[in-house]
């Protein structure tokens, strides 16, 4: 029984004053209804300190959207992940679409990031997904195949550690969902290549979680899939009103067994 992870991807979004108020609002919550989720939230790099000090004791874990895979060193304008670890992050976000489209990271670069990141005991949430046109010239498998391959080339890792989002391209930020059955389509051909590439106990505890476009509404439907084991939310994890009930959707599925 995988326990779901339901993570909140803020991308640029949220002021210091916004982004912990934010913050104590899915902290108070979770503290006090204790649900069976892990439940993450990933702050823009200034606001992670202030984050930090929100969810303290809540059980919420903290994470960065992104990371340097080197040490310490001459990167200007770039994070380590020791400096993460400093700040509280027990997670990054690697392989994230816009990374890919908007900031040059090739599955090389993200393979990089992976493999320093784990080997920093950070927990990773690495993202893959295809693009419409990709979809639409029946490539989604090959393009999950590539990224998976590429992303994790030389990584072992344990599920405490590693979390896999699939993100179609097509569904995040655009109001279009993947219906459930294309997503549990997708979550279970990535099971089926994580047996092949770690083993059947591995891929089986591995949580995959599902990305774009989940808003309350959508999310029971999407979480009761049997490859689904939670969601990387973005817009709707700007507003507690619509990031609390996706938690409170995955705890009621949970708890329902
Ligand atoms: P969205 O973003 O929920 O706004 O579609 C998801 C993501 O990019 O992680």
């Amino acid at each position: 029984m995988r326990r779901p992870f339901v993570a909140g991807n803020w991308k640029m979004n949220t002021t210091r004053e916004t982004g912990v108020a934010l913050a104590q609002a899915i902290a108070g919550e979770v503290k006090s209804t204790q649900p069976p989720v892990d439940v993450a939230v990933f702050p823009p790099f200034p606001y992670l300190l202030p984050v930090r000090d929100a969810i303290a004791g809540s059980g919420v874990w903290l994470g960065a959207q992104n990371a340097h895979p080197a040490a310490p060193g001459a990167f200007t304008g770039e994070i380590a992940l020791n400096m993460l670890q400093d700040c509280g992050c027990q997670w990054v976000i690697l392989g994230h679409s816009e990374r890919r489209q908007f900031f040059g990271d090739t599955d090389a670069v993200i393979n990089q990031k992976v493999q320093a990141a784990l080997a920093a005991k950070l927990g990773v949430i690495f993202c893959v997904g295809e693009l419409l046109s990709e979809r639409q010239s029946g490539k989604t498998e090959k393009v999950l195949e590539t990224q998976m391959s590429a992303g994790l080339a030389g990584v072992s890792a344990d599920a405490s550690q590693l979390v896999i989002a699939y993100e179609p391209v097509w569904a995040i930020g655009t109001g279009v969902t993947a219906t459930p059955d294309q997503a549990e389509a997708s979550h279970a051909f990535l099971r089926q290549w994580l047996t092949r590439r770690f083993n059947p106990g591995l891929a089986e505890s591995l949580r995959i979680q599902y990305g774009g476009s989940v808003k309350p509404d959508n999310a029971k439907e999407l979480l009761s899939q049997p490859n689904v084991d939670g969601a990387l939310v973005g817009g709707a994890s700007l507003k507690p009103e619509q990031f609390l009930p996706i938690i409170r959707a995955a705890a009621e599925l949970a708890q329902a067994g």
